[in-house]
């Protein structure tokens, strides 16, 4: 498998870790499900990237198994934070967003589905720790546009689609501000209850 991954390093770095580019996000420690269902979603195209599209369009769904595994298990170091500089006023109001949501809104608290400590829940929810702002707006706006889905019902489109440029600047920058944490990992499948359905997380992350 390290070998079979060398393709990746280029754009992920070794081990997943990321690059400095701003843009290529990291792989590493992602929750397995998270990863697969990236993969399957580009090679069929509900998920848009050419250099990504091509790269798996013939490779097996065996393959695209091995490498969500692959990703999933390693414990790279984590990246240096270089959050963007915003006031004050934004980071808060991607705070009260990112913890509260804002119900006249329709816009949930983001910590509903990723988890109170932002670490996602296995095996389709990913953290949203140690992302860079950069990454995080152009995935919102992948989900507002269109040219980024999920299995259905697709619950970050509904959640993107009540958000505005400015509530998404306000949560990228916010997010890009938190750190993960050295051990962190995605809280077990089951643990906590989804406020509403999403099809990457079967059951809505009901304990069986
Ligand atoms: C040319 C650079 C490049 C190469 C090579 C590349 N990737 Fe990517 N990959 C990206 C970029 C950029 C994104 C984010 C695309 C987007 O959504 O706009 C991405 C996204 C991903 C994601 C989703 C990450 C997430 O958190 O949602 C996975 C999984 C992934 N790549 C796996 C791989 C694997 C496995 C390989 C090797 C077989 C690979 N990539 C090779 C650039 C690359
Ligand atoms: C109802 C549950 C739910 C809520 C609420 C929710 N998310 Fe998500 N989020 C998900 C799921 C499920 C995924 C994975 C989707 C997929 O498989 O591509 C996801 C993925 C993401 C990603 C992609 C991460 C990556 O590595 O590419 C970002 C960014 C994100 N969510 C941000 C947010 C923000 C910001 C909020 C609050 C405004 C929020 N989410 C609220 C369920 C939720």
């Amino acid at each position: 498998m390290a070998e079979r991954v060398q393709a990746c390093t280029p754009c992920h770095g070794l081990q997943g870790r990321g690059t400095n580019d701003p843009y290529f996000p990291r792989l590493g420690g992602k929750p397995a499900g998270y990863l697969y269902n990236q993969l399957e979603a580009f090679k069929n195209g509900r998920r848009k990237y050419p250099p990504m599209n091509y790269l798996l369009a013939y490779l097996t769904d065996d393959y695209l198994r091995q490498f969500a595994e692959y990703f999933s298990d390693q414990r790279p170091e984590l990246p240096k934070q270089n959050p963007p500089e915003v006031s004050k006023e934004v980071l808060d109001h991607g705070h009260a967003l990112v913890t509260q949501g804002d119900l006249d809104r329709s816009i949930p608290a983001c910590v509903g589905c990723h988890g109170g400590s932002l670490t996602g829940q296995a095996p389709g929810i990913p953290g949203l720790l140690g992302l860079r702002s950069s990454y995080i707006s152009a995935q919102l706006g992948g989900w507002r546009y269109g040219t980024r889905t999920a299995k259905a019902p697709d619950c970050m489109q509904i959640v993107a689609g009540h958000l505005t440029e400015n509530d998404v600047r306000a949560v990228a920058a916010y997010l890009a501000t938190l750190s993960q944490p050295p051990g962190s990992a995605p809280s077990p499948a089951g643990s906590f209850a989804l406020p509403f359905a999403c099809g990457s997380q079967p059951d809505g992350g009901k304990q069986q």
